[in-house]
């Protein structure tokens, strides 16, 4: 084996052991191979399935292929036999028999997967959300509760999600490799995910169709509760957020001030304060450990970056810059992180 090839095969062994890593690594990995819903068990089961048979193809291949080179080959200065396979018409069933089994192996199983995680109706008891994508963060809007949250899903275990997806703009593609596959968020046409999660915890999520400037910039999180962390949850959304009226510092008084009398309120809905509807709802902000679409955690450090220049953090973001600096900024800031 030459020393290019050892190196290649060096390389590709430490790929596959730092994907292995990532697949059961203490971060959070953005994997098929750890599925944590009944979605994502089906596409695991069939990406095995498909792969073993591959694998046995495979074996029967250059066995055949190796028995060949021995029985078959001839030596220096042989004359070779005559080949019959030109006339041979078993040979001629068995090459076009073969493969046809070997598609029908793959195709049975995929197409059965396929429309298995396409129900036509939702089952029974769903909790039914629309996600609408938009140039570049994501809108939740929870069907039976009314309530709305951006870029961070909460949905509960032990109960099936059925996923209305609709797009504002271009078409994106709503993907949580540990949930299940990707499907495409298209404008005027509603598109559906169903899913039933299995283990609580944050799963990473990424638009996967190229959707402009921020297209990578477009992540977002699920976040996987028990059903009593999801009723918390529920209930501390539907709760008023901070507000003047309460005990709250005179910076956060200040900085409600500022957002009251901001163009942010032409964009940004905040429960009892505002109506905008174009960037995503603010009201319990506070709440959320990521802001501008998964890009960077929420700290009082980040959430005054971005509001001073979005555009560097997210290019084309249709945020402008407000031209807000010192005390007025760090009002706004602390007003905003106090919306729990
Ligand atoms: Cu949205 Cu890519």
């Amino acid at each position: 084996m030459s020393r290019s090839a050892l190196l290649v095969g060096a390389a590709a062994l430490g790929a596959a052991a730092a994907c292995w890593g990532c697949a059961t690594g203490r971060k959070l990995p953005m994997t098929t191979l750890a599925p944590k819903s009944d979605l994502a068990e089906w596409i695991y089961h069939l990406f095995i399935q498909v792969t073993l048979w591959d694998a046995l193809i495979l074996v029967i291949v250059v066995t055949a292929f190796i028995l060949a080179v021995f029985f078959f080959s001839t030596r220096v200065g042989e004359a070779a036999a005559p080949s019959s396979a030109a006339s041979d018409l078993g040979l001629e069933v068995a090459w076009t028999v073969g493969p046809a089994l070997i598609l029908l192996m793959i195709s049975i199983p995929t197409v059965r997967t396929i429309f298995r995680s396409q129900p036509r109706v939702a089952p029974a008891g769903s909790l039914e959300i629309r996600v609408t994508a938009h140039q570049w963060w994501w809108e939740f809007n929870y069907q039976d509760s009314g309530l709305e949250t951006a870029d961070e899903l909460h949905i509960p275990t032990g109960r099936p999600i059925r996923l209305q997806l609709l797009s504002n703009d271009v078409i994106h593609s709503f993907w949580v490799p540990q949930l299940g596959g990707k499907r495409d968020v298209v404008p005027g046409q509603m598109n559906h995910l169903t899913f039933e999660a299995f283990v609580p915890g944050t799963y990473l999520g990424q638009c996967a169709e190229f959707c402009g400037l921020s297209h990578a910039n477009m992540r977002f999180r699920v976040m996987v509760d028990t059903p009593d962390q999801f009723a918390a949850w529920e209930r501390s959304e539907q709760a008023a957020p901070a507000t003047a009226s309460q005990n709250v510092s005179a910076a956060v008084l200040a900085g409600a001030r500022i957002f009251a009398n901001s163009p942010c309120t032409t964009c940004h809905r905040i429960d009892g304060v505002s109506k905008g509807y174009i960037g995503p709802d603010l009201s319990h902000f506070g709440t959320r450990t990521t802001l501008a679409a998964g890009v960077l955690s929420n700290t009082p450090a980040n959430v005054a970056k971005w509001i001073t220049d979005p555009e560097a953090i997210k290019p084309g973001a249709q945020m402008p810059r407000l031209g807000l600096a010192g005390e007025q900024l760090s009002d706004l800031v602390a007003y905003l992180e106090s919306l729990k």
